[in-house]
């Protein structure tokens, strides 16, 4: 097959012909079919469920002598601290285990840096006329709404096939505005880079403008490989620490992917300053966490190999799913010069990359043929992706067979939007 840019328009005619009729076949099916975000499956929740068979016996009330069931210990279960702590290679003094979500961990630390300022703010970011944000993208639209939602003014940074454009980056932080940085560093979501030791050895080496910079180090992929095994990983809070720059980073982590998103536990991850500090305002907005259910994840989870293990399972599920997707675009698409992909290893997403102004057309052709999609600019700032290409697959929760005629759908979408871009 010629690639698309290469046929004459009399070609690219015949074959906008050919892909139509069978836009109009895949239409007729009916379908409804969703690759919009990235859910488990049900056979991953069924792999998970026997976690509600513990804690049935009175002795698993008790964790290192503290009642679970009771209020108190603010900053969680030290056993659930040193699970973290083994997962993310920091020590279990450093670990603060929360709820049922990273994400309300990272909402309520921008908001706090807003109402009450970060340790070493001159003053509370709401009282700056400006903050900025950075935000490598394309990256995770959650991320992006939290700090647009504070009103920051967000900043793109390119990624690359390392991590984020770190000369970029380092001008950037020149700007006192610029108070600070999202990061997804291993198995990103959504390209699946794993930044590379340079550019974290550069990040945890930064020397912003503003004394009271937030590098927020988003790790929830960080044992989430599908496709060989597990890769280790750096230490930010032990990196930062070498430059003098422990008081920078925030850790996010959570067990969503692990065992149940919405029903699992989170944490985030400081230095002994910032969990002082942390502690101080969290203390006035709540008595404890659910403890009921770290203690849960302590007996089901156990330790860090035992967690691996059980990623293995979730792998042998998912593996298949992401390799539908890319086998497919590799042989349908690839031939055709109108788009480019990862091959990503782990997390949950493939990171599609169009041909320059046919994102939003793919979506919305996708949509009229039954099959959803994460909205076209969504990894951008502010929704808008300047080249109009990036489109996000999350494959993880139909299955195979849905995703493979949700695939056939996408395939044939491209495959549209190019030739429109093209001319026929
Ligand atoms: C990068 C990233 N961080 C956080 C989350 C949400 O995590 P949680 O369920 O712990 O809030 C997601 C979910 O897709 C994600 O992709």
């Amino acid at each position: 097959m010629t690639a698309y840019p290469q046929m004459t328009a009399a070609e690219r005619t015949a074959e906008y012909a050919c892909v139509q009729q069978k836009f109009e076949e895949l239409k007729a099916r009916n379908l409804k079919l969703n690759m919009a975000r990235g859910k488990p499956g049900k056979a991953q929740l069924d792999l998970v469920s026997d976690i509600f068979g513990f804690m049935n016996k009175p002795e698993d009330y008790v964790s290192d002598g503290i009642d679970v069931r009771n209020y108190g210990d603010l900053s969680g279960l030290p056993a659930a601290k040193r699970l973290f702590a083994e997962i993310l290679g920091c020590q279990p003094e450093q670990v603060f285990v929360g709820g049922n979500a990273s994400l309300q961990l990272m909402y309520d630390t921008i908001s706090k840096a807003c109402t009450h300022g970060m340790l070493h703010s001159p003053r509370p970011w709401c009282k700056e006329p400006v903050v900025k944000f950075l935000c490598p993208s394309p990256g995770y639209d959650r991320h992006f709404k939290v700090t647009e939602s504070f009103g920051f003014q967000l900043v793109t940074i390119p990624m690359t096939d390392e991590g984020p454009d770190m000369d970029a980056v380092e001008k950037a932080i020149q700007d006192p505005c610029v108070k600070g940085m999202w990061n997804v560093p291993k198995y990103s979501n959504p390209d699946g880079i794993i930044y590379s030791a340079e550019t974290i050895r550069r990040i945890a080496a930064m020397k912003p403008a503003a004394p009271d910079f937030l590098l927020m180090w988003d790790n929830a992929y960080c044992i989430h490989e599908f496709e060989g095994d597990y890769v280790e990983f750096p230490d930010i809070l032990s990196e930062c620490a070498k430059y003098g720059n422990e008081d920078m980073v925030f850790e996010f982590a959570s067990t969503s992917k692990v065992t149940l998103p919405g029903g699992g536990i989170s944490c985030f991850a400081c230095s002994e300053a910032n969990m002082a500090y942390m502690e101080k305002l969290l203390t006035v907005q709540i008595i404890s966490f659910d403890k009921v259910n770290q203690q849960r994840h302590v007996l089901y989870l156990k330790n860090k190999a035992h967690a691996l293990e059980l990623m293995k399972r979730h792998a042998a599920v998912l593996g298949p799913k992401f390799r539908a997707v890319v086998d497919v675009l590799e042989r349908e698409i690839a031939p055709l010069g109108i788009a480019r992909w990862q091959r990503p290893k782990g997390g949950y997403f493939v990171s599609l990359y169009a041909m320059p102004g046919t994102a939003k057309r793919t979506w919305e052709l996708c949509k009229e043929a039954g099959v959803t999609l994460t909205n076209a600019g969504a990894t951008y700032p502010y929704g808008k992706d300047p080249e109009d290409s990036n489109i996000r697959i999350a494959p993880s929760l139909p299955p195979v067979e849905e995703l493979e005629q949700a695939i056939e759908v996408l395939c044939t979408c491209l495959k549209l939007s190019a030739l429109e871009v093209l001319g026929v």
